[in-house]
């Protein structure tokens, strides 16, 4: 082999490496910036719920202020401090189960706290479970970004 056609062949080598990295970078730049977006379009759309389900209890900044606060028997609590409460975490499953009411959560079960499982099957016309749990996802998404 003459060292000339090595060369060009290594160079060659060398070329389609450094276009293989490129590809990659890209596809997994485009695939983690996919899934920010996602992540970014479920808290948005959580915050929309939020305006039009929560905010008469639990107030517009979530402080549990609403206007319908004085008449309720249960002072609708503070979503801002979901994780202070529990020593700085905030739990996930557990917040997404009290809001669709369908699991009795100690604690919780005064009934002022509405069940909403029922009320986004009808008010939303979802006949999906697993779009509806999908749904409760995307609050507890947003609840989770106004943690103090
Ligand atoms: C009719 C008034 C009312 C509305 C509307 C309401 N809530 Fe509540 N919520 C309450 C009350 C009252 C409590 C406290 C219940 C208790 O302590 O047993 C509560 C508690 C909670 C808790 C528990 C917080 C914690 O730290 O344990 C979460 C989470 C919550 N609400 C989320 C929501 C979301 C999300 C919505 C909108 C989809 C909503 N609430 C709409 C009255 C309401």
């Amino acid at each position: 082999m003459k060292s000339k056609d090595f060369n060009g062949r290594f160079h060659n080598y060398l070329l389609s490496a450094f276009l293989l990295m490129g590809v990659i970078f890209i596809t997994s730049f485009g695939c983690s910036n996919a899934a920010a977006n996602k992540e970014k379009a479920a808290v948005e759309e959580g915050g929309q719920w939020f305006k039009s389900y929560c905010v008469m209890c639990h107030g517009e900044k979530a402080d549990g202020k609403g206007n319908m606060a004085s008449m309720l028997n249960t002072p609708p609590l503070n979503l801002t401090t979901i994780a202070k409460r529990r020593n700085g975490v905030f739990p996930d499953a557990e917040i997404a189960k009290i809001i669709a009411g369908i699991e009795n959560v100690p604690g919780h079960s005064t009934g002022d706290m509405p069940i909403w499982w029922e009320t986004f099957k009808k008010s939303e016309n979802i006949t999906d479970d697993k779009v509806l749990q999908e749904k409760i996802d995307h609050i507890v998404a947003y609840l989770k970004t106004i943690q103090q």
